[in-house]
């Protein structure tokens, strides 16, 4: 009995697997399966994979940016502490997110500043678990971007 059973399945499903193949020949599923782009390393000669597009000398050169010396991160002039909360910090204190301290309201802000911005950058640097993320979750912002947002955010407040 079971093994009629199976047969009945089997022939039951069997065209329905069928059905289920998505239209087209091999080479059309060939076709949508290839990768769609080829990697070219610098220095290589890749005027086969680029074809007609980059004309026959398709070796790739290696265009090196002009970099200063002096450009190191601690010297650099850093984003300004607008830009910084306009990047990172909006994202929770314009709208006072998950209980976030809201841009602008002296209210909120008041017994924090009473803490001292070196208190404040602190916590910003560390983050306030669970959800004050540490560095405001901009994880390339020095200190000095980090206490130039934040004091940018008391002043709103005062
Ligand atoms: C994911 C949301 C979120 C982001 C993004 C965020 N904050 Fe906050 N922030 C909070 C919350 C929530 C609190 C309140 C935490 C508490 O007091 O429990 C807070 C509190 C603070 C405080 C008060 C700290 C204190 O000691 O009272 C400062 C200052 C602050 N954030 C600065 C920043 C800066 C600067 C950025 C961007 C670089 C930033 N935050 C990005 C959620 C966020």
């Amino acid at each position: 009995m079971f093994r009629y059973l199976c047969a009945i399945l089997v022939l039951l499903f069997a065209p329905m697997a069928a059905l289920a193949i998505p239209a087209g020949t091999e080479e059309e599923i060939l076709e949508r399966i290839e990768p769609v782009g080829e990697l070219c390393l610098q220095g290589r000669n890749c005027a086969g994979m680029l074809g007609d597009r980059a004309g026959t000398d398709a070796t790739v050169t290696a265009e090196q940016p002009e970099v200063p010396s002096d450009a190191v991160a601690d010297t650099a002039p850093g984003r300004s502490g607008q830009e910084v909360y306009a990047r990172s910090c909006f994202a929770c204190h314009d709208a006072a997110i998950a209980g976030a301290p809201l841009f602008g309201d002296a209210t909120q802000w008041e017994p924090r500043i009473a803490k001292g911005i070196d208190v404040l950058l602190q916590s910003s640097i560390v983050g306030i678990p669970p959800l004050m993320p540490p560095r405001g979750a901009c994880m390339d912002c020095s200190d000095e971007e980090l206490r130039a947002a934040v004091e940018y955010m008391v002043d709103a407040a005062r």
